[in-house]
């Protein structure tokens, strides 16, 4: 089968599928490679990632991937969030085929530009903390 049975569980019922009310931080990408967008909306508290929710415009992958990715910075702190890769995503849902990596850069990214709006909101500059966000996968994923 092309897709793993978690994939096609988080595709048929996606977790945290919405918007939050007064978000803490939001950030919203585009992926360069289809064209696709997501969007990341988080409430953070005490420094940790309390709700969130996410909304896209991308295919069935790009939706199991931000499902996924949304259970597991649940709860984490912000350092935590950070250090989630695309890679990791993809390993918690057995894998995705090769010609849809791509998709699951989406949500890293989505979450990366909703903490660094977070530091914004804070007067505190993102970059050296969540580094630059290209919106193109940067190799460790698809090639
Ligand atoms: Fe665009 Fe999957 S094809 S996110």
């Amino acid at each position: 089968m092309l897709y793993s049975e978690k994939v096609m569980d988080h595709f048929a019922n996606p977790r945290n599928v919405g918007e939050l009310e007064n978000p803490d931080g939001v950030g919203e990408v585009g992926n360069a490679k289809c064209g696709d967008i997501m969007k990341m909306f988080l409430k953070i508290e005490g420094g940790k990632i309390t709700d969130v929710r996410f909304k896209t415009f991308g295919c069935g992958a790009a939706i199991a991937t931000s499902s996924m990715a949304t259970e597991l910075i649940k709860g984490q702190t912000i350092e935590e969030a950070l250090k989630l890769t695309n890679k990791a995503v993809v390993e918690a849902l057995d894998g995705l085929p090769p010609a849809k990596l791509h998709c699951s850069v989406l949500a890293e990214q989505a979450i990366k530009t909703a903490l660094a709006d977070y530091y914004r909101r804070n007067g505190v500059d993102p970059t050296p903390l969540v580094g630059e966000i290209s919106g193109e996968c940067d190799g460790h994923c698809c090639h």
